[in-house]
């Protein structure tokens, strides 16, 4: 097998590394047909864009900015309506908002959408009821449906995720620059938000941002006189884990000769498939988007230097970030020594914490849920032991959506082990739903403040 520092890069170099958590094709020759379609399909975002994200997350890695990534566990064909992606877009928004106030500092939005759709599973195969069929990869891959034909991966479903991710990517795109995303509406959502939940220090501060609004609009400045105040950037990334669809979309970008991804803005690494001489490294050292790469309990230091090494040999800053997922039960433990030794190499990366995937449980009901008091516990956490080392918590990666979903245990609505099949809609893990999301901007506020004192 090759080594991934040496050889030449190319868009398919990867094809000759060892390779983890990829579906099984049974027809090759379809599937050779979808690259070269889709190889000449339009890319869905310009290097120009990914730049701009980069040139943000330089800014969230020296602490003068504050990454916000969240969306689907895994986006689903059944799931795609208008109201879904605006619902999402909307929550993300409002808790940009608290953030920004909070820390006085950009929010660098980050969807996990249009293109979130490949799952890495702890199983290859799922057995129910005496029948093992194929694990569930994601819609771009096979079907959730539990029968033989569905389970089968086919490369039509790769076509099919891109027409997809390019239409939710069209209306985020009007979201964004069309004047939805006007910041005295996002207010008055809040606003709404507060009335209904009696929380007294969610409703101060919505009440110091609405003084705020209107200061500044005795001053001339509001949404009619500002484009920045009406309009907003909005990115995408997902975890580029079949690289089949991420092959085919990247593209050499004509003004500087480089490489670049253009399936989303950011692509991230899975825990599983981090490995330092495998493919999906090889693959994403070649490409110019910034990345990010999950960092589980287990992370040895040679393993980070080992990344930055591939990763980022020029140790740019926005290049690369952390997503640490280490658990409410571990990170105490186990971060601080990690962080503290990988801050001595003097390496650009910018930190950012992942509270879903370390905290996952099984209720006896059978449902994956997790613990809203985990998930706030974990991110406490990550801002205390980087408060304590004088270094940045950077961001935050969040598994959520804009429904009223009952996935996660807890918040103020306190969703028990019974609540949770009322409205239990995720294709792969739970998510926060609207309220959880937004509470969270709410009860982290005073950590994002303190960060920035
Ligand atoms: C994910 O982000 O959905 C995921 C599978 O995460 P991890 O690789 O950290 O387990
Ligand atoms: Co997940």
């Amino acid at each position: 097998m090759a080594q991934n520092t040496h050889a030449t890069w190319t868009p398919k170099s990867w094809r000759n590394f060892k390779i983890q958590q990829q579906p099984t094709y049974p027809n090759q020759t379809l599937l050779q047909n979808v690259e070269k379609e889709l190889s000449g399909y339009p890319p869905l975002v310009f290097a120009g864009e990914v730049r701009s994200l980069k040139q943000c997350l330089a800014k969230a890695t020296k602490g003068e900015a504050f990454l916000l990534q969240g969306g689907d566990c895994a986006e689903s064909f059944s799931e795609f309506n208008a109201i879904n992606i605006r619902d999402m877009f909307k929550v993300i928004l409002q808790m940009a908002v608290v953030l920004t106030f909070a820390g006085k500092c950009p929010i660098v939005k980050v969807g996990r959408l249009a293109g979130q759709f490949a799952k890495p599973r702890s199983s290859d195969t799922e057995t129910i009821n005496g029948v093992t069929l194929p694990s569930y990869r994601g819609d771009n891959i096979n079907s959730i449906d539990f029968n033989k034909e569905s389970r089968e991966p086919d490369p039509q479903r790769i076509l099919h995720a891109y027409h997809q991710s390019a239409a939710t990517l069209n209306l985020l795109r009007a979201f964004a620059q069309g004047g939805f995303a006007n910041l005295e509406e996002v207010q008055r959502w809040n606003l709404d938000f507060t009335e209904a939940h009696s929380q007294e220090k969610y409703k101060k501060i919505t009440q110091r941002i609405t003084e705020s609004l209107r200061f500044m609009d005795a001053c001339g400045i509001n949404a009619q006189t500002i484009p920045q105040l009406r309009e907003t950037d909005f990115y995408t990334s997902h975890e580029a884990l079949l690289l089949n669809y991420e092959e085919a979309l990247t593209r050499k970008d004509s003004l500087t000769d480089d490489w670049y991804d253009c399936s989303a803005h950011m692509l991230w690494i899975g825990e599983r498939t981090r490995g330092l001489d495998e493919a999906h490294l090889e693959f994403l050292r070649g490409v110019k988007n910034p990345l990010g790469v999950k960092i589980g309990p287990n992370a040895t230091l040679d393993e980070l230097c080992g990344i930055c090494d591939i990763l980022n040999p020029q140790n740019e800053e926005g290049r690369l970030n952390f997503i640490v997922r280490m658990g409410a039960d571990k990170i105490q433990k186990n971060f601080p020594p990690l962080l503290a030794k990988f801050t001595q190499e003097g390496r650009h990366v910018l930190w950012s914490i992942d509270p879903m995937h370390g905290n996952t449980i099984k209720a006896t009901s059978g449902y994956k849920t997790r613990p809203f008091d985990a998930i706030l516990s974990e991110v406490s956490s990550f801002f205390e032991i980087h408060q304590a080392q004088g270094s940045y918590a950077g961001g935050i990666h969040l598994e959520m959506t804009g429904q009223d979903v009952t996935e996660c245990m807890g918040g103020s609505q306190q969703i028990t082990e019974e609540n949770l099949s009322d409205r239990y809609h995720t294709h792969c893990d739970p998510r926060l739903n609207a309220t959880q999301a937004l509470e969270l901007a709410f009860l982290i506020s005073d950590k994002i403040k303190k960060a920035h004192a």
